[in-house]
This record gives C-alpha cells, structure tokens and sequence, in this order.
C-alpha cells in the first residue's frame, strides 16, 4: 500500500523515523510492500510545508539540519498549522510526535482526536494522548474503521504494548514489573561507579537520555506515565496518573549505592502494575533487588520489562528504552503493521 503522511512535530523523534525511511525505502518496498510519500510537516519551530504530491524527504532533513525552516522549501504551501495539516491535507496516515504532557494529554491529544474524527490512521510515540484518553481514543479509532497506534510510547522501540497485545495473545497478563526509564537506570550504573548523582544526571543530560525537564525522569513521573499505559492499554484497567504510586530517586544517596553493592544488591527505579483481588495496583518506587534478580543486571540506559503470564510464566524483553533511532523505529514498525493490515 502507498500512504500519504504528515508529521506533526518534527523533533528528534520526528526525524528519527524520516531517516529510517529514506534509508530504507527500497528495502521496505522489495520485502514489505511499503511504499510513501510524506505530504506534510507541521512543527511549532522548524515551521510547515503541505505539498500534496511528497516532498523530497533528503532535502527536508539537510533544510532541517542545517537550520533552515521548512517555510523556505521551494514548492507547497506553509505556514499550515497542525489542525489544518491534519483536517485539509491529503495524508491518510498521521504521525503525531509533539511533546507529551501526561497530566492533560497537551495539544497531541487535540491532534489525534481531530486526525480520528477526520478518518485518518494515527501512529504516535505521545504518552500524553495515551495516558489520558487512550481507551477512548482506540475506540473512536474503531468506529472510522482506522488505527490508532502507539508502540513507542513504552520502552521506545523495544516490544512492549504489540509485544503484549498480539505476540503475547491468549496469555493472561497478571503483572507487568521493569525498568521503564533509562536516565534513571544511567544514574544508577554511574553511582555505582562513584560517580555524584548531579554528575551522573549531567552526563545523562548530555548523551541525550533525559527529558527536557529531567524532573520528569528522576521524580519516577515518565516512568509512572508508562506504567498508567500498561495499566490501561493492556491490563484494562482504567487508572488516572496519580493512582499509579510514585517515588523518584532522588532520596537515594552514594552512600546508599555504595551499602547496597557491599551487600551483594542494587538499586533499580521499578514500575509494575499487577492484577489483584481489589483491582489492578500500580507503582513506581526504588527497589533493592538482589544481584540474583533479572531486573538488577541490566544497567545503563537500557530498559526491560517482565510480563508473568498464565501459560507462559514470566516473559522479558530487554532492549532500548530511548534514543533516535530507537523511537523512531517504534514508529515504524507500527507503520509496518499497519501496512500488512491494510495493504
Ligand atoms: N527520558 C526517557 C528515559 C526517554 O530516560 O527513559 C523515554 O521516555
């Protein structure tokens, strides 16, 4: 199937997905039977381009790299906002990245819902849509006979929600337990090195690992967005933000990491959701695991997630939680199956 998409947002994230399918163009053609064209992009800084027939993707991301706004490409219409590129343009699929705002669902959730109602395919790596009114949104999804999709809303582009959802299905999912945030498990790693934990968040900062406001990873609120998702997009419960308990890092001292290596344990930032008698609990909290543990050994950025099952018992994925390339595989792969689902 060829589709016509539209980026809303065109950050890091954006990008990411842009590069993978200019390099890969051909092979998704020969193996997938994908094929594209981007029709437009709307980003609040790097500017708007609508040009219905698609754009030259390579000189989009040599405009953008360089600086230049989008406004300046040679052919098309700009100055289009995410709404109208969204309602009035030609895409049938939109890829909304803009930043994510878990508490209201921030103006992403305004673009999917207005993609949906106009029957358009909607593939996301937004928590805040997710979070908020993600069952909602997948319902109105199916009522327009079209998809919304959002894989690297957990774990980026490691299986996580498709992992669950359709690798995982006829299993009954009791807990989902793991390191869902990676500036976190960095800062861990680095403690355990001797490194200060101000040091260890600068560094994290400077690979790029944190949000723009690493509050967000150190108080445990990314990684309590992520189990909100799991909770509901796959334990069908239906949690707001603050039912699921939270506890950052920040408490935990050098000396504390230090202790904990002396008595053969680590720190690790653990967010699970489990099925119970009175309904699904939720929570993010420091944990001193013992080395023996799964979850202890993975270190650095890296992120996992354990599922416990009924005919399978305990199932890990482990892999990359953040980065590029990472995310904008995520948005890819949900392209991919939207593409054999459709085509
Ligand atoms: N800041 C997040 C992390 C990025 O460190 O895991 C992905 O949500």
């Amino acid at each position: 199937m060829r589709f016509k998409i539209a980026f809303i947002g065109f950050g890091v994230v954006g990008q990411g997905l842009a590069e993978i399918l200019v390099d890969k163009e051909e092979e998704l053609k020969e193996i997938y039977g994908f094929e594209y064209e981007v029709v437009a992009i709307s980003d609040i800084q790097k500017g708007s381009i609508y040009l219905p027939d698609g754009l030259d993707m390579r000189k989009v991301l040599s405009m953008v790299s360089s600086g230049e706004s989008l406004d300046g490409y040679p052919r098309g219409e700009t100055g289009w906002s995410p709404l109208k590129t969204i309602t009035k343009s030609n895409a049938d699929v939109i890829i909304e990245v803009t930043y994510t705002d878990m508490e209201t669902g921030g103006p992403g959730l305004e673009h999917v819902k207005a993609a949906l109602d106009a029957g358009k395919h909607v593939v996301s790596t937004n928590k805040g849509p997710v979070a908020t009114r993600g069952k909602e949104l997948v319902e109105l999804a199916g009522k327009k006979g079209v998809r919304f999709m959002f894989e690297g809303t957990v774990l980026s582009g490691t299986p996580a929600i498709n992992f669950a959802k359709y690798t995982l299905a006829g299993c009954e999912i009791k807990e989902i337990k793991g390191i869902m945030n990676g500036t976190t498990n960095y800062i861990l790693s680095q403690m355990e090195e001797g490194m200060e934990y101000q040091d260890a968040l600068t560094k994290a900062q400077e690979l790029g690992y944190a949000e723009a406001d690493p509050a967000g990873d150190v108080e445990g609120i990314d990684a309590q967005g992520k189990v909100q998702i799991l909770s509901n997009m796959v334990m069908g419960a239906s949690l707001k933000l603050h039912d699921v308990e939270r506890e950052g890092i920040t408490q935990i001292t050098l000396d504390d990491v230090k202790k904990a290596k002396e008595e053969g344990m680590r720190w690790k930032l653990v967010g699970s959701t489990k099925k119970t008698e009175g309904g699904v609990k939720a929570k993010v909290s420091p944990e001193k695991l013992p080395l023996s543990h799964p979850l202890a050994n993975v270190m650095g950025p890296t992120n996992a997630l354990t599922f416990s099952t009924d005919l399978l018992g305990d199932v890990t994925v482990i892999g990359p939680g953040a980065g590029k390339k990472e995310t904008g595989f995520s948005l890819l792969v949900d392209l991919l199956n939207l593409n054999s689902t459709t085509g």
